[in-house]
């Protein structure tokens, strides 16, 4: 179906947000949402996605019930219970309410220490809760200098994909490690070069691969949006910044035509 690809916004709020703030701007999303589908109202044509910290999970929940907004985490472990305080499982993001989680993103892959193949394991553990994982991958600024960026890309899909892993729950993000919170972009040369990079391994990786969005990630904005989500291939967008923002988070979404 691959053209069939309906885009996806995301946004990852990252560490921030107390109740009050995220329960707001959960709220106010919610109430767009909701608007637009009215006879008179704007539709967006797009899915839309919140990953909140884990602490907003409930509230969040029902704030955005009948909004038709997804809500997702930011990271889970591999093990489905067990000794590994501080952590959260794939099964209880999906009882709190979440349909999707993001897996890997380069400050866990950083902060964390997350290699591939952990990346892999927790990708695994997402389908297994029944969860979307949105899977990052993308290099560092050295790499894309030197060169090497469409190789590591590459390396980083064929390690953190688990075996046989359907299309229906796999979203890949491509985040330029260079490009997060900086507010540099790619051009749209390079973001069409990777993506088709990008589609093109999935083929060779899963079945009905045409099904899977590839997203691209870092400072995405409301100034930028409209150029990056028209370019070939890529399917919507992983928005960190300017997702804590309502208006902007809105205005990225409307960007997707
Ligand atoms: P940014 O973050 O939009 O603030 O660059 C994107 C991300 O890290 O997912």
């Amino acid at each position: 179906m691959g053209q069939g690809r309906r885009k996806l916004v995301a946004g990852n709020w990252k560490m921030n947000g107390l109740h009050a703030e995220g329960l707001a701007l959960a709220r106010d999303l919610a109430h767009r949402a909701v608007a637009a589908r009215r006879p008179a109202g704007e539709p967006i044509s797009c899915d839309l996605l919140v990953c909140p910290p884990a602490t907003l999970f409930f509230s969040l929940a029902e704030a955005l019930t009948g909004s038709g907004i997804f809500l997702g985490g930011q990271d889970c472990h591999q093990d489905r219970a067990g000794p590994h305080t501080g952590d959260l499982s794939a099964e209880m993001l999906k009882d709190a309410g979440c349909s999707h989680v993001i897996i890997g993103h380069s400050e866990r892959r950083s902060e964390h220490g997350e290699s591939n193949e952990i990346v892999r394991a927790k990708a695994a553990a997402a389908r297994r809760a029944g969860l979307v994982a949105i899977l990052c991958v993308g290099e560092s600024e050295a790499e894309r200098v030197s060169g090497q960026a469409l190789s590591v890309v590459a390396h980083q899909l064929a390690g953190s994909i688990p075996d046989g892993m359907a299309a229906a729950s796999l979203v890949i993000a491509y985040e330029p490690v260079w490009a997060i919170g900086t507010g540099r972009t790619p051009t749209v040369a390079d973001v069409a070069e990777m993506h088709a990079h990008i589609r093109q391994r999935l083929g060779g990786a899963l079945a009905e691969a045409g099904d899977v969005r590839v997203l691209y990630g870092g400072s995405v904005k409301p100034t930028n949006a409209a150029e990056l989500l028209a370019v070939a291939n890529v399917d919507g967008a992983l928005v960190g910044g300017a997702s804590l923002v309502a208006a902007d988070f809105w205005a990225i979404a409307r960007s997707c035509g």
